[in-house]
């Protein structure tokens, strides 16, 4: 991607926010138990007051670490505040988050996004809230979260990719939002068509591709990603509860929206990266392997007459192909898909 991101020599600010993440890399997988300083140590190749200057930092960004003589360092806490403060030292991504822009309120990431995008921000940038007040869903609808609750962010992205395959980005979104899902707990997690990302047919996260082009170049995409974190089922309007849910609901813990931010940027860098050196193919076939929609019986709606069938595949170019009542083959490239049941 152009824009890279590499980190400049003696750019000492990125090199001690890696070794944090290092750090807290193996504190993460040690979970509950202490990781001897020495591992630490090892692990950094740095020598022990080196260490400490990396616990101290990770302390001043709000994670509890508690310290024993004999046994090391254990993670007690992370933060749930979504600053860069909180994101960086989880991420080990090369490009995407390497810069991010967090607000306690905007109207909406995309936007804002857009705005960094037009003004010269680079390839991974991503812009956080706390709360969107014009939060935007797919074809116009709204998209609503609670303060403190959900995981709102936006990625500028800077493909070289034609405009007519920009529809490929989306479903590479919902394949890696759909992956990390899986591994922060969610291990129903399933994609409808195109990327709503689903747990027992019910909403968990979505993602809105918005593309500025010129001509046949894209200037610039945003990523928006809508991830419900730590709701419970009476913090959803009344009019969403039957249809979402969220991390907590399905995993039963309440899971630190960092690490949902960290965890969805590292799959998006892998799966973008493979999309561009790859193409669509490798994406279009996880993204089957995690579909809820093919195999259903459907009914497409939102774009003219509502079309009813079988949804048989994903076309190379991200089309819905669906096998009408009459026997046709007909390719869905918008709308809204309802699935019945399981042929
Ligand atoms: C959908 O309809 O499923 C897509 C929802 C996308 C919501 C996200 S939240 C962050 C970003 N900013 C927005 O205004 N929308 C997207």
């Amino acid at each position: 991607m152009p824009g890279s991101l590499a980190p400049a020599a003696g750019d000492r600010h990125w090199t001690d926010v890696k070794q944090d993440a290092i750090v807290l890399g193996l504190l993460l997988e040690y979970k509950d138990d202490f990781v001897e300083g020495g591992v630490l140590c090892d692990k950094l190749d740095v020598p022990r007051a080196e260490l400490l200057k990396r616990i101290d930092s990770l302390r001043a960004r709000g994670y509890v670490i508690q310290a024993s003589g004999g046994r090391g360092y254990r993670l007690v806490e992370v933060p749930d505040s979504i600053g860069e403060r909180e994101i960086q030292p989880l991420l080990a991504t090369g490009e995407l988050g390497r810069k991010i822009h967090s607000y306690p309120e905007l109207e909406s990431t995309n936007d804002e996004a857009h705005r960094l995008a037009e003004a010269g921000a680079l390839h991974g940038e991503v812009v956080i809230a706390d709360v969107q007040t014009k939060g935007r869903g797919r074809r116009g609808r709204t998209w609503v979260a609670p303060k403190g609750k959900a995981v709102t962010f936006t990625v500028v992205l800077r493909p070289s990719l034609p405009p007519a395959r920009a529809p490929e980005i989306t479903l590479v979104a919902a394949v890696a939002v759909c992956e990390a899902a899986r591994e922060l707990g969610a291990a129903s997690a399933r994609i409808k068509w195109p990327n709503d990302i689903e747990c027992r047919n019910r909403k968990l996260a979505g993602v809105l591709t918005e593309l500025r082009a010129e001509g046949d170049r894209v200037r610039h995409a945003v990523l928006g990603i809508g991830f419900n974190v730590s709701m419970e089922m009476r913090d959803f309007p009344q009019e969403l509860r039957a249809t979402a849910t969220s991390l907590l609901v399905e995993t039963g813990e309440k899971t630190p929206r960092p690490l949902v931010c960290a965890g969805v940027l590292e799959h998006l860098e892998e799966w973008l990266s493979l999309h561009e050196t790859e193409g669509f193919a490798p994406v279009r076939e996880r993204w089957r392997e995690l579909s809820t929609t093919l195999g259903h019986s459907v009914r497409i709606t939102g774009e003219g007459e509502p079309l009813e069938g079988t949804a048989v595949d994903l076309a190379d170019d991200g089309a819905l192909l669906v096998r009408s009542e009459e026997g046709r083959l007909v390719r869905v490239v918008a709308g809204d898909v309802e699935q019945c049941r399981v042929l």
